[in-house]
């Protein structure tokens, strides 16, 4: 799906390079990546608790909206990740503890699988983060089963810090949360 033209907020983008960039997942963003979720149910469902089939556009876009407040308030960034100009997943931190730390959650469109867009997404948000935004600990926050996502905490070196039992619930289903961590900063 190619991005609407207009922008409101006047945010940002952040290029990853080779055709995929990083921009502000504002609510003119929301159609489109509303149309990318739900075509991935079956993917995204397990992990993802946003991913439901009767998720309307206009939840899905007071999440956005709340998202970039977050962003003008210093407490997050949520992003787009487009391939080519097209929109093919989501990436997004929010500062957690005393302001320092942000953890980082993110979806990709299952046909773009397996290419590194995410592990390149992440890095250069990473470094953003560090430099724009004075975070200096990333954290993904996990299901333990989810074994793509945590290939993704392990290739940028996240550690694994630690394991809570039975502690997060997806879809109905209980999983044990995999806490990883490391330095914004030392890629
Ligand atoms: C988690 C998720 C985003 C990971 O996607 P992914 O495609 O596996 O991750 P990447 O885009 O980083 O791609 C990594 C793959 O590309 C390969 N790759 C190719 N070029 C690469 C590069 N330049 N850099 C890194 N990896 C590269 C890697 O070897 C790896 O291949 P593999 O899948 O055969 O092991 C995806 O599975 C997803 O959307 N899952 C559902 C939602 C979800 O779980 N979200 C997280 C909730 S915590």
């Amino acid at each position: 799906m190619t991005t609407p033209p207009a922008t409101r907020l006047g945010g940002f983008t952040l290029p990853v390079g080779d055709g995929l960039d990083l921009v502000l997942a504002e609510p003119r963003l929301a159609a489109p990546l509303h149309s990318l979720l739900l075509a991935n149910l079956e993917h995204l469902q397990p992990w993802d608790e946003l991913a439901r089939p009767d998720l309307t556009l206009e939840e899905f876009r007071g999440v956005q909206v709340r998202a970039c407040q977050a962003w003008v308030e210093g407490r997050g960034v949520p992003c787009v990740l487009r391939l080519d100009g097209r929109v093919v997943g989501a990436l997004g931190s929010r500062t957690v503890a005393d302001g320092t730390t942000a953890e980082l959650g993110f979806w990709v469109d299952a046909a773009h699988q397996g290419r590194g867009l995410v592990s390149r997404s992440v890095r250069a948000l990473v470094r953003h983060l560090a430099v724009d935004h004075g975070i200096r600990t990333v954290e993904m926050r996990i299901a333990a089963g989810n074994v793509r996502s945590r290939a993704v905490a392990d290739r940028l070196g996240f550690a694994l810090v630690q394991t809570v039992p039975g502690v997060l619930t997806i879809d109905g289903r209980p999983h044990d949360l995999c806490v990883h961590r490391r330095p914004a900063l030392g890629d």
